[in-house]
């Protein structure tokens, strides 16, 4: 789907405010509307009018204009493009509204991004796919279309990086594996000038990330960690680095999941597809940031080679980690690639992304990421970024009387403590590997994947939160 500024389509959409008076309609149809109380303006109300003589108009509710959000924005433009689709329409053009407190492009971002919201399907396995028919939208009445097609050219950069968090998530893990995952991201970044490097398990155990490998051994996908560099600055200034989780399946391994649980599991690599996607989206868009993306790719699985509960390994940091649980693989995985960001990169900043806990669900439902940190200024401005995106990030607390928990019995840390406050304490257990470097974790285990769908998100992969680090990283200056 594209976006073009002032072109006067048949079809027009109208973006309406609850209240506010419907002149944009014949005298006709608006008495036929108003007698018939089918649009009074309220969020999520659509009155359709197209076809053949027709007015060709869509009016799209958007609610009190003192109650206006960015989501409902979004969730606007997701649904006048659902209606658009059903009708069958290829083009339309969008009717300028703007709002006091909003950046006009800003405006027309939400918006867009609604669409795109609604544009992508992850339709490549049907023998008949059903390809939307709408390809493009024209925001009319702009003065200076220059800076709004750039913003245009922006959003659609942005969602094609969540669109490919989607895509990558949304595939099998029998075609998504380590391997797979390594090459995927190596055509779609090296294309666009980031630097992909690709590492195999001789590599990974000259390191010595025998936590990560513990994990990988099981499987006969072998492992591949992945580096990407995105150095506008030049190599000298520190970077941010994105370290994501990439299970491209987690069974749970000997700690076998039950199958309702394993269902899904295929998204146990949302951390990553994030880490690509926002990786993408700064490229695409030359961020000036300086980024480094980090995924220690690995599938868990049962096999002669597999690790056990009980299993006693060690880490690159030189820690030992009891292996009480086999299911609690994501942190031994992290635990490498963190202490690889802090120690092997020029980083400043580390953010971790990862579907790391079922506690994290519990706690805080499908839809919010539960953050911990070392750094609570930095967290601070990701939840910034995070509103502005519509995404929803929410703070879990980490007093020290919790570390006691990670302790091992016979070793310097275990990877599985009680269930009580588990989210928290996964979290702890990634704190020991990144050498106090500010550092801010993301537990994506509700957001990363829907289910049911959720508003603007069909089911499936979210491309969560690729909008909020993409923020995060453009304002950071
Ligand atoms: N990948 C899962 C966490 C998860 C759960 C992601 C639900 C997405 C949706 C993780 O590896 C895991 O299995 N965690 C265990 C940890 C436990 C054994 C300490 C969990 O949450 O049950
Ligand atoms: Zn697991
Ligand atoms: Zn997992």
């Amino acid at each position: 789907m594209n976006f073009t500024s002032n072109k006067n389509f048949e079809v027009k959409v109208f973006f309406v405010y609850e209240g506010q008076g419907l002149d944009m309609l014949t005298q006709e149809t608006l008495e036929y509307a108003q007698k018939q109380l089918l649009f009074k303006g309220k969020a999520g109300q659509i009155y359709s009018h197209l076809g053949p003589r027709t007015e060709n108009k869509i009016l799209v509710g958007l609610g009190k204009k003192e109650a206006l959000t960015t989501n409902i924005l979004r969730q606007a433009g997701h649904d006048a493009g659902a209606e658009l689709n059903k009708h069958k329409v290829i083009k339309a053009s969008i009717h300028k509204i703007t709002h006091p407190d909003m950046d006009t492009f800003g405006f027309a971002q939400y918006l867009a991004e609604g669409f795109m919201q609604n544009d992508y399907q992850f339709d490549r396995y049907k023998e008949k796919p059903q390809p939307k028919t709408l390809k493009l939208l024209s925001f009319e009445g702009y003065k200076d279309t220059e800076g709004l097609e750039e913003s245009l050219t922006e959003i659609v950069n942005v969602m094609d990086g969540v669109s490919m968090a989607k895509d990558m998530v949304n595939l099998p893990p029998n075609e998504l594996t380590p391997e797979t995952m390594a090459m995927l991201a190596q055509q779609e970044l090296g294309k666009i000038g980031v630097s992909v490097e690709i590492f195999g398990e001789e590599w990974i155990k000259e390191q010595g990330m025998d936590a990560y490998m513990a994990v990988a051994d099981g499987s006969k996908n072998r492992p591949r960690f992945i580096q990407l560099s995105y150095l506008p600055l030049g190599e000298e200034v520190p970077a941010v680095a994105l370290v994501g989780k990439g299970l491209t399946y987690d069974t749970g391994g000997y700690a076998l999941k039950p199958a309702a649980s394993m269902r899904t599991m295929k998204c146990d690599m949302g951390g990553s597809a994030s880490v690509f996607g926002t990786i993408y989206a700064l490229a695409k868009n030359q961020i000036q940031a300086n980024v480094v993306g980090i995924v220690a790719a690995a599938e868990n699985m049962i096999s002669g080679n597999a690790m056990r509960n009980d299993d006693i390994v060690s880490s690159m940091k030189g820690l030992s980690i009891e292996i009480g649980n086999t299911d609690a693989e994501g942190r031994l995985t992290l635990a490498d690639a963190l202490y690889y960001a802090a120690t092997q990169v020029n980083s400043e900043w580390i953010i971790d992304i990862a579907t790391l806990t079922g506690a994290a669900v519990v706690a805080l439902g499908d839809h919010t990421t539960a953050a911990i940190t070392n750094n609570d200024d930095f967290l601070a401005k990701i939840q910034a970024s995070a509103e502005a995106s519509g995404e929803y990030v929410w703070q879990l607390p980490s007093y020290p009387e919790m570390r006691k928990q990670i302790q091992g019995e016979f070793t310097d840390l275990v990877n599985v403590t009680g269930r009580m406050g588990g989210a928290i304490t996964a979290g702890l257990f990634l704190e020991e590997f990144v050498e106090k470097k500010p550092w801010v974790h993301l537990d994506i285990a509700g957001p990363a994947y829907t289910k049911t769908g959720w508003g603007y998100l069909h089911k499936g992969g979210t491309g969560i939160p690729v909008k909020t680090l993409y923020n995060f990283l453009k304002n950071r200056g």
